[in-house]
């Protein structure tokens, strides 16, 4: 059985009918502070076998239930706080959760022997880029306490696979984009700080704000990498794949390796939903690089992971996902 932590939030459930449809048995561990119970109802409408306990990570004993009552194989660890404003007004949630609240789920893995895990790393981690694409071997040296946060969880799993054998898989990923393509399932945050839904959800009328169009590229407005929701699920199970046959630890960059700016993802939306949106430009915002795109090629040729699905793609099932769920988001 894999063990999904933050499974009710967007990519874990995500992933977790990329994983069922595959066949895999799975737990879902979730305190719902940002992930949804509805979420988690049409998972179990899927896939009736799913298991879901409600535990936070920060109680390691509500850890230890999971790993009493199920056999676990394998820990695909999502679960985190995730937005980089409010990890610099208040870094000490972020620490306590996302660094601390991992170290506990990793002593209750080795307790248990379990010791495989996925983990939901992030361009954050890079920090300003010393160039673009961003590969791999890039110099970490975060700007936020979020991107800090996990790239002390990606040293400590590091030091975990010398000292007690510990086998990890860092995906690191850039912008992710889009949802379900049955639209069962979305990106249902609150607040919404991510691009593409915030310009959908000003499509009725309101008006989307442009951070700045005086950057160093060809229109001005900052570049950034949108790899679809869906491919990256594929990426945790090609992961899994991995981390069972090769047994090492690695780290893989997830992105499209195409760079686009908010000007045009602003206007392929329109084009999608054939409709004009009200646009202003606003001040830049403090701490946004110009330019922020993925180097893939060790996913590619190490996981075997390909994109599959555009820009337009993600703009359409974002879109499916926003109409059909207004009532909740
Ligand atoms: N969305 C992106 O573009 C993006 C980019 C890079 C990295 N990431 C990382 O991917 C992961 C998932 O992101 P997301 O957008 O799906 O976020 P999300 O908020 O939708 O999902 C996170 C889930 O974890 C749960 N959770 C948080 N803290 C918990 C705790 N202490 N105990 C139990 N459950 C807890 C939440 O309730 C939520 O369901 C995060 O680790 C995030 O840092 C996301």
């Amino acid at each position: 059985m894999i063990l999904v932590t933050g499974g009710a939030g967007y990519i874990g459930s995500h992933t977790v009918i990329n994983l069922i449809n595959a066949g895999y048995k799975i737990c879902i561990f979730d305190n719902l502070e940002n992930g949804h119970i509805e979420t988690i109802n049409v998972l179990k409408s899927i896939e009736n076998d799913i298991e879901f306990v409600k535990g936070d990570l920060r109680n390691t004993e509500d850890i230890e239930k999971v790993f009493r009552q199920f056999k676990i194989d394998a820990v695909i660890h999502f679960a985190a706080y995730a937005l980089v404003g409010e990890s610099v007004e208040n870094p000490s949630k972020y620490y306590r959760n996302n660094t601390f609240g991992t170290l506990n789920l990793l002593d209750v893995m080795i307790k248990y022997n379990v010791k495989k895990i996925v983990f939901s790393s992030t361009c954050a981690t890079y920090g300003e880029p010393a160039y673009t694409p961003i590969d791999e071997n890039h110099v970490q040296k975060p700007i936020n306490p979020y991107g800090a946060s996990k790239l002390m969880v990606e040293r400590i799993l590091d030091d975990f696979d010398k000292a007690y054998g510990l086998k990890s898989i860092k995906l690191r990923y850039f912008n992710v984009a889009g949802c379900d393509e049955k639209g069962r399932i979305g990106e249902w945050h609150n607040p919404e700080t991510h691009l593409i839904p915030n310009i959908l959800k000003a499509a009725d009328g309101k008006v989307f704000k442009i951070f700045g169009n005086d950057y160093n590229t060809p229109d001005g407005t900052c570049i950034r990498d949108y790899v679809n929701v869906e491919d990256l699920a594929q990426a945790h199970r090609l992961a899994l794949i991995y981390l069972e046959n090769e047994n090492k630890s690695d780290v893989f960059n997830l992105g499209t390796e195409k760079g686009d700016s908010v000007k045009y993802v602003f206007e392929t939306c329109e084009k999608v939903l054939n409709k004009k949106i009200n646009v202003e430009i606003v001040e830049r915002r403090p701490g946004d690089p110009a330019i922020l795109y993925a180097n893939s090629k060790k996913a590619q040729t190490v996981l075997n992971w390909h994109t599959e699905r555009t820009l337009a793609d993600s703009i359409s099932t974002a879109y499916k996902w926003e109409v059909s769920n207004v009532q909740y988001i």
